[in-house]
């Protein structure tokens, strides 16, 4: 048996809707740089994705289109997993509820938990919500229509089964308060705590007669087993649990994360570690509820129409560009707004010109100045250490944002190491010391430090970018293997002597962005008080007051617009919505302090573009001309999104 560290992450498993959309392959692309990781660092990996087959919202799909529901879903699961391909997901197990394994253990669980006193039979009435498959309490329903997608909601009466979810509150609040890792991040942990678990919790419907498609209930035929159970189950399923053969799961069992988007977080805290408690089972090591990739307007989903096709956008982009784009776009755990102009953004400074550009460089000079092969001759000089020093803390540090989950964080201490290398090139200048030939040594001991910092980099984006590493390596003349591995960076030096760069295609090539928009001025200083009658607002109705939309703002991300001394680019969270808002602030705040900070927002105003950056509204400051204090509010008093008057 393999003495190596285990490690079993999971994704949810998607419905098998029509189109999946960029929103739904954060979490996979997400998870697939963490498997990449862990596999990276040695570990004994197990990466399971898949697709939730069952419910009444497929059997009524099937119906509309005359096939049978195994035949409608058989098609979208097909490209589904099209996808994952193109997305290079590195999954180790792909489950499907319909398979037959997962159906025969399901149907075990079910009768345990019966058997058990677990599960008992009753009657639920309720307002159910098809498209959601939720059923609501009259309390629940928002304007009498589901609160979860706003739309109709039907009465409904029936003999059903149900799982004593109330009798596991207690253990599970102790649970999560003994284990701080145990939900992540802390926002979800606490609606968690606060607005599920402690008013109490009721026991779940988990049948259901109105519809057959689903796994039978083995001692009540008329009842399917309702789809929770039957979709959380797959966690273990998958690792033969209760079947002939449980050695993957004694090997994987705890999971040691169950990456979810927040909207599923609930039944991956609450039913789904009650239904482990009841099985004696012990609980995953960490559940992680992410953002949502937001379009204008709200969620992305196909019901809205806002569904951005991620197979486009890889044919248009490449994927390791887009899985760049989604995983140092948004912070592991907040919204954010996708926006085709961020990408391109992205794709131009970030790839094309900070990476891109580095090895490109780099090769040409080691061309130029010595036909593609370093002498053997080098001279240590200024700025070598700082380099070193760099590039020996990124993976350290890249390890902890993984452990963290912090995937944004560790994209940004690898582009500190690409920018420290850049800035590199910069200090030492090689074009002048490649004007004297004493200067030869030293000139070749530049070079190689950047090949050597290359070959960090390349090692590190692994995870992320799949096909670069591959790319770089051709052209700085490595071969993947020793050189290439996580242990591989423990010292600054292994890059061989002799090797021969080749240079090749840009490994990003630019993207044209058709037209520019002009950069708005800023206004002017005041320099000198102005006369009172000169300054002096006119007057304005209250009708005109109330033309503008104030409305507080959570600031979640801070950061400077390249190339513009004052301004900030700022994302916030307004309600249910992020929204990207440039603010002349860079003077006075530094982009770190900002983040937390609930400020005042005019939300309706036209959206425009300061330096390329599109912004949309503005955040209310105090100035004097000299001095600026942004308008804040008390932390967390209030929803953000809140109208301000
Ligand atoms: N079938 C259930 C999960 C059962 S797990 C035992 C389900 N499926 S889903 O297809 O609707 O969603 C799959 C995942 O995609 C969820 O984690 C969901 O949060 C995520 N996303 C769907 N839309 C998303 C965005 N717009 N942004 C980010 N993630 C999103 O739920």
């Amino acid at each position: 048996m393999s003495s190596k560290k285990t490690f079993y992450i999971t994704t949810p498993i998607y419905y098998p809707s029509d189109k999946l959309h960029i929103g739904h392959s954060y979490t996979t692309v997400a998870a697939d740089a963490m498997a990449r990781f862990k596999r990276m660092k040695g570990y004994d990996v197990k990466f399971l994705t898949g697709t939730d087959e069952h419910g009444q919202k497929i059997q009524r799909k099937a119906e509309e289109k005359g096939v049978t529901p195994k035949e409608y879903v058989d098609e979208i699961v097909a490209g589904i997993q099209e996808l994952w391909k193109t997305l290079e997901i590195s999954y180790d197990q792909f489950i499907r509820t319909t398979d037959h394994y997962h159906v025969t253990t399901v149907q075990k669980i079910f009768k345990k938990l019966y058997d058990q006193g677990d599960i008992y039979k009753s009657y639920y009435e309720g307002w159910y919500c098809t498209p959601c498959e939720s059923f609501w309490t009259q309390s629940q329903l928002i304007d009498g229509k589901c609160p979860d997608c706003g739309r109709e909601v039907e009465l409904t009466k029936e003999e059903a089964y149900f799982f004593k979810l109330s009798k596991y509150q207690d253990r599970l609040i102790e649970h999560i308060e003994k284990n701080p890792e145990f939900i992540q991040p802390e926002t979800i942990k606490n609606e968690m705590i606060y607005n599920f678990l402690k008013p109490g919790l009721e026991d779940l419907c988990v049948s259901r007669t109105s519809f057959d498609w689903g796994i039978p209930v083995t001692f009540d035929q008329q009842h399917v087993v309702y789809v929770w159970i039957d979709a959380l189950s797959n966690y273990i399923t998958a690792l033969g649990y209760l079947s002939s053969n449980e050695e993957a799961f004694k090997k994987y069992w705890p999971a040691d994360v169950h990456l979810v988007g927040k909207d599923i977080a609930r039944f991956h805290t609450i039913i789904w570690p009650a239904m482990l408690m009841a099985l004696d089972l012990p609980l995953p090591k960490k559940v992680f509820g992410h953002g949502w990739i937001l379009l204008k307007g709200g969620k992305m989903s196909k019901s809205k129409g806002n569904v951005v096709d991620p197979m486009i956008l890889v044919d248009k982009y490449g994927v390791d560009a887009i899985r760049y784009y989604v995983l140092r776009e948004l912070p592991f755990g907040s919204d954010g707004v996708y926006s085709e102009d961020a990408l391109i953004t992205r794709i131009n400074s970030d790839l094309a010109n900070d990476l891109g550009n580095l090895v490109s460089r780099t090769v040409s000079m080691v061309n130029k100045y010595f036909g593609g092969k370093l002498p053997g001759k080098q001279e240590f000089g200024e700025f070598d250490d700082d380099l070193i020093t760099l590039a020996l803390e990124t993976p350290r540090k890249v390890e902890e944002n993984m452990d963290r989950l912090q995937f944004s964080n560790a994209l940004i201490d690898i582009w500190k190491l690409i920018s420290r290398t850049n800035k590199y090139i910069d200090e030492t200048a090689p074009w002048i010391l490649a004007k004297k030939e004493e200067k030869k040594p030293r000139l070749a001991a530049v070079l190689y430090h950047l090949l050597e910092s290359i070959r960090f980099i390349s090692v590190l984006i692994q995870p992320f970018l799949p096909n670069t590493p591959k790319k770089i390596w051709e052209q700085i003349g490595i071969q993947q293997g020793e050189l290439t591995t996580w242990d591989s960076l423990k010292e600054f030096g292994r890059y061989p002597e002799q090797a021969r760069v080749q240079k090749g295609m840009a490994i990003f090539p630019r993207i044209e962005i058709e037209k520019k928009e002009e950069v708005k001025q800023q206004p002017k200083k005041k320099k000198e008080n102005h006369r009172k009658e000169e300054t002096a607002p006119t007057q304005i109705g209250i009708e005109d007051f109330a033309k503008i939309d104030f409305r507080t703002a959570k600031i979640l991300q801070a950061e400077k617009v390249k190339g513009a001394d004052k301004l900030l680019k700022l994302q916030v969270q307004m309600g249910e919505e992020t929204r990207q808002v440039v603010s002349g602030i860079a003077q006075y705040y530094k982009p770190e302090d900002l983040i937390g900070k609930t400020v005042v927002v005019v939300a309706n105003l036209k959206p425009v573009k300061l330096r390329g950056e599109q912004s949309e509204g503005m955040i209310l400051a105090a100035s004097n001309g000299e001095k600026l204090s942004l308008v804040t509010l008390d932390d967390d008093a209030l929803d953000t999104g809140t109208q301000v008057r």
